[in-house]
């Protein structure tokens, strides 16, 4: 039989602990998503509401093209979902934002190139 202090204890880190583990259950650890312009995210570690991982741009019309470039984002237990691109070599950095549903994440994308000109579109992400 468990005493007060233990069952109050194990209750508390189970609340604490739950989102944690959410979020990594909506967008598991090494996991590879691909857009429909055929670019791919490869999530690495998911670490409480932080993932980090690199995406390989392979859109046609854009530069940067097939060079993996470090991704960093934020993932909440509802799968609202951010991540950021740093394009050095192309003066370019991308924010995506949207939402992790199963197996798809829909998403719209802000690019700002040499920190001034904005570009926007969509995203459909599918896990592969
Ligand atoms: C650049 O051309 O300046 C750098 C590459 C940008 C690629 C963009 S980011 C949003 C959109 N989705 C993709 O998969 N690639 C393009």
């Amino acid at each position: 039989m468990m005493k007060l202090g233990s069952q109050i204890f194990l209750a508390l880190a189970i609340l604490l602990l739950t989102p944690l583990a959410a979020s990594a259950q909506v967008l598991p650890p090494f996991s590879t998503w691909q857009n429909q312009r055929t670019s791919t995210l490869n999530v690495g570690f998911v670490n409480g509401n932080q993932f980090d991982g690199w995406f390989i741009n392979r859109a046609a019309g854009f530069q940067c093209q097939n060079i993996p470039y470090p991704a960093t984002g934020t993932i909440l237990p509802n799968g609202a979902i951010t991540f950021v691109v740093n394009f050095t070599n192309c003066q370019t950095v991308t924010t995506w934002k949207g939402r992790v549903i199963g197996s798809q994440m829909p998403t719209k994308w802000v690019l700002i190139y040499k920190g001034v000109q904005r570009l926007t579109g969509s995203d459909l992400f599918r896990k592969l």
